[in-house]
């Protein structure tokens, strides 16, 4: 049975409970939030103790694991702490603000024997699988092109835009989009451009902001092997302005894209009922039903149990939430310099 701590009692934490709360070789020990009410309403329905800070959440008897689901600038602090003190931690995304930091939370594991997961669940969807399916049949040739749209009005949590606190909406998005991209591909990005802009300054909404990360980017990668991934995000748009979602897999042979008829401004990280994916080459159309609630953060979870109980390593795995992070730092340093970003080894700090 292992003891859990969640860390942050918000959207993330409740989604983080109920996964470890649903399974019978865990149970929630610890919670703690800086709104003690939030913490408060976890710790009754999960039975387990209100703690007031995440120092007394890994120091509190009976934690082995630690879920983080506060803003990713407090991620680097606790995971490391965690690992220190022993405990294994499942990790919101992005795993950080930083390469360094995400080196420093992975080095950490390591010297303590601790496993170390990030929550990139997308992969683990039914419709990506399905065009996972897809492309691992050769059924779409290769090289692969990846278009991801993601337009939205202004968020409505202000962490999501801060700069300080999950680095703006490019920071907080894009990284789910490079973790696919390198799962559907198989393989490692080569260079990097892109255009951002700021489009959520002056928006009612975000007037205590004063930090504004990019929240708007046209990005284009390539990978080896001649993959390509374009993704158009944008999460500045007026409030109000209804939400879009679109992604597009392109071979020679076909093409795979998915599609919720019932839910048309779905958000790509959810599922209905009646979403499922179309997928187009010689032999014709084919549609695959995926439906489905939200998938919250059960995969993760399990995947994570699985790595501590036979030491199989997660697909979830820190080195693949690092893989993406570098992804999303230099589509914001190419944004910055206006410039290519060229990546060699998938393991250096650049
Ligand atoms: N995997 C996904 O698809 C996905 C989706 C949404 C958010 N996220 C990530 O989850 C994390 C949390 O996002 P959220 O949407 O749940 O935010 P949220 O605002 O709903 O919840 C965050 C909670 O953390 C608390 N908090 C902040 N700093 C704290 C600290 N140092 N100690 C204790 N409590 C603290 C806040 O009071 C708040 O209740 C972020 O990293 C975000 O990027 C991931």
């Amino acid at each position: 049975m292992l003891g859990v701590a969640i860390i942050g009692c918000g959207d993330m934490g409740s989604k983080h409970a109920a996964a470890w709360g649903a399974r019978e070789d865990a149970r929630l020990v610890a919670v703690c939030d800086h709104t003690p009410e939030r913490a408060q309403t976890l710790a009754q329905s999960y039975g387990a103790t209100r703690v007031d800070s995440w120092q007394e959440a890994l120091a509190h008897s009976g934690v082995d694991v630690v879920s983080i689901c506060v803003p990713a600038c407090d991620h680097p602090a606790i995971a490391i702490a965690a690992a220190e003190a022993g405990k294994h931690v499942l990790c919101e995304k992005a795993m950080a603000l930083t390469l360094a930091e995400a080196d420093a939370m992975i080095a950490a594991a390591e010297a303590n024997g601790t496993a170390l997961s990030v929550c990139h669940q997308y992969r683990g969807l039914l419709r990506y699988r399905a065009i996972k399916e897809a492309v691992d049949a050769g059924r779409l040739g290769g090289p692969l092109s990846l278009r991801f749209a993601e337009m939205r009005e202004v968020r409505p949590k202000l962490a999501m835009h801060r700069l300080s606190e999950n680095g703006g909406p490019v920071h907080d998005m894009t990284g789910h989009l490079f973790d696919l991209a390198r799962w559907l591909t198989g393989a490692e990005a080569e260079s990097v451009t892109a255009i951002g802009h700021i489009l959520g300054r002056g928006k009612p909404r975000l007037s205590p902001v004063h930090d504004f990360g990019i929240d708007t980017a046209e990005i284009l990668v390539r990978f080896s092997g001649g993959h390509s991934l374009s993704i158009a995000l944008n999460w500045g748009l007026p409030e109000g302005t209804p939400g879009h979602s679109q992604e597009l897999i392109h071979g020679p042979m076909g093409y795979a894209y998915s599609s919720d008829p019932g839910n048309p401004d779905r958000f790509l990280g959810d599922l209905s009922d009646t979403a499922g994916v179309t997928t187009k080459d010689a032999q014709g159309s084919n549609w695959i039903a995926c439906p489905g609630g939200d998938p919250g953060p059960e995969i993760c979870v399990t995947a994570l149990i699985e790595e501590i109980r036979t030491g199989t390593r997660s697909p979830f795995h820190a080195r693949e939430g690092r893989a993406a992070l570098r992804l999303i730092r230099a589509a914001l340093q190419a944004i910055e310099t206006g410039g290519t970003v060229m990546l060699q080894d998938p393991d250096s700090s650049g």
